[in-house]
């Protein structure tokens, strides 16, 4: 293994392999978009699929929406988008380059910007003397907060009436729809809401590849308690054994590390509240199952001045990304800031009629995981990326579920029909029921190779004892172990090595 893979590498991978392109890289690209190739396309509808699996089809309490991109603007107004969603920004004075203030500030100086307000930015300016990016000079000067939300009009008039706003989360739709969905679905307190889409943020400064774009897909859950039960979750002790890297706000005040601790022990000192940490452990288990590594996940609790304006409580699941420890799902309370403000906004009644107490009340959202799917993309391939010495290659052990090429199918020789034809057929087979690739291109070695690369699992070869014995040979990409299996048998197989039924060894 070599040492930590950075960011810029993993992207330069990424587009030699079909992951990831710069987007209309032919017109000189466009910075913060991306476009996902023949296999990140696989790899993030896989990603998609098992969050939409695991949060909404196997639990009672979660069902899902798919709401569109542009709605009301007053959907906006009312969230509070509209008057808070900015960055503050820094111009200079002498060639009027315009950059984000926190930005320059933590590249210069090393501090953190965390909740600091303009005056201390400009102050932190002065002090470290932060110059312009652009051209160098030292006139760097704090100017007025810059709002996030891509602007659009809808029809043909281009007057102010006509402006509206992609959306900058899918949270909100799942408030406004909140009434709808709860009464058709008949859902019962508590539960939950999830959307998978495409948001957009207008980021002053997209960096760091597909960590901060400005088109990006989220994967959120607001999750809807009765107000007195905050502080009941039913399923906590489900997790009270699990262990997770935590770091709270005190411990950051103190300037203290993260360090592992059980879930029954945050509970019990009160770091956290029990829904609070329920979520957080079930979001890091999923993570966990589809092949993440425990020690580069953390909860980190959001300061005091660094909580969103409609938060309660904060805490991320955060991961060492190549440029350190870094957001990649928000879990905040949102209590019931969203569905008031609405209600306010709308004068519709937006409340839920309580059977218990025969009385309407307006749920709290006590946890509401956030998730960037490009940032989850990200995760899932460096914990997977491994340079093999001994292979001389790159391997992805991506897990089996998210893997882009299920099963690869090789003839060993690509000039032996009878080779040739037997592969085709087996190919034609599995393709039915999972995602394949035939190739019969080079030596068999450099065909194993290209695999490991795109992270395929099983590769199946065709050879001569093939066609007298109806065998193949399946080979396993994380051990390069080969074992024979009957040509008959290799649906089943496939399905029960990939769905984890069966180890390879058991072959
Ligand atoms: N809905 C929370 C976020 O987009 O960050």
């Amino acid at each position: 293994m070599m040492g930590k893979l950075s960011i810029e590498e993993l992207a330069v991978f990424c587009k030699r392999k079909g992951f990831v392109y710069p987007n209309s890289e032919i017109y000189g690209g466009m910075a913060g978009f991306f476009d996902y190739g023949h296999l990140g396309v696989e790899l993030k509808n896989s990603i998609k699929q098992e969050w939409w699996k695991s949060h909404v089809h196997q639990r009672s309490d979660v069902v899902g929406i798919d709401g569109s991109i542009i709605t009301n603007p007053k959907v906006w107004q009312a969230s509070g988008h509209v008057a808070n969603f900015a960055d503050i920004m820094a111009e200079c004075g002498k060639c009027g380059n315009s950059v984000r203030a926190d930005h320059i500030v933590e590249d210069k100086a090393k501090v953190s910007t965390t909740g600091l307000y303009a005056p201390d930015l400009q102050k932190l300016i002065y002090k470290h003397k932060v110059k312009c990016l652009r051209c160098g000079s030292d006139e760097m000067k704090v100017t007025l907060p810059f709002n996030l939300m891509f602007k659009t009009t809808v029809g043909p008039s281009q007057k102010k009436e006509a402006e509206a706003y992609l959306r900058p989360e899918t949270a909100q739709l799942i408030f406004a729809d909140f009434r709808l969905v709860q009464e058709n679905a008949r859902m019962k307190l508590p539960f939950g809401i999830a959307q998978i889409g495409k948001a957009f943020r207008n980021e002053i400064a997209p960096r760091d590849f597909l960590f901060r774009c400005r088109e990006f897909e989220q994967m959120e859950l607001e999750y809807f308690v009765h107000p007195k039960k905050v502080g009941e979750c039913p399923y906590a002790s489900e997790f009270y054994g699990y262990e997770l890297n935590i770091l709270t706000s005190e411990m950051q005040q103190k300037q203290q590390p993260h360090r592992k601790m059980k879930v029954k022990e945050m509970l019990d000192r009160k770091l956290i509240l029990p829904w609070h940490v329920y979520w957080l452990s079930f979001e890091h288990r999923w993570f966990i199952s589809l092949g993440a590594k425990a020690d580069n996940i953390r909860i980190r609790q959001h300061v005091q001045e660094e909580k969103s304006h409609y938060a309660a409580d904060t805490w991320d699941l955060e991961f060492n990304f190549p440029f350190g420890w870094k957001e990649l799902e928000g879990v905040a309370n949102r209590s019931d800031y969203d569905l008031q403000q609405h209600i306010k906004a709308s004068g519709k009644d937006l409340s839920y009629f309580d059977e218990e107490s025969k009385s309407k009340i307006v749920p709290h959202v006590v946890a509401e995981p956030s998730l960037g799917v490009d940032r989850a993309f990200l995760v899932f391939l460096f914990d997977a990326y491994e340079y093999d010495s001994k292979r001389e290659n790159i391997v992805l052990h991506l897990h089996p579920k998210l893997a882009p090429i299920k099963v690869a199918v090789f003839p060993l020789l690509s000039n032996k029909d009878e080779l040739v034809a037997a592969a085709k057929k087996i190919y034609g087979e599995l393709r039915q029921n999972f995602s394949c690739f035939y190739d019969e291109s080079g030596a068999i070695g450099r065909r194993y190779y290209r695999m490991d690369e795109a992270g395929t699992p099983y590769c199946i070869t065709v050879d001569f004892d093939s066609l007298k014995n109806h065998d193949v040979t399946i080979r396993e990409r994380d051990t390069t172990k080969q074992a024979r299996v009957k040509i008959s048998d290799l649906p089943h197989i496939v399905w029960q090595l990939l769905s984890g039924m069966i180890g390879f060894d058991k072959l």
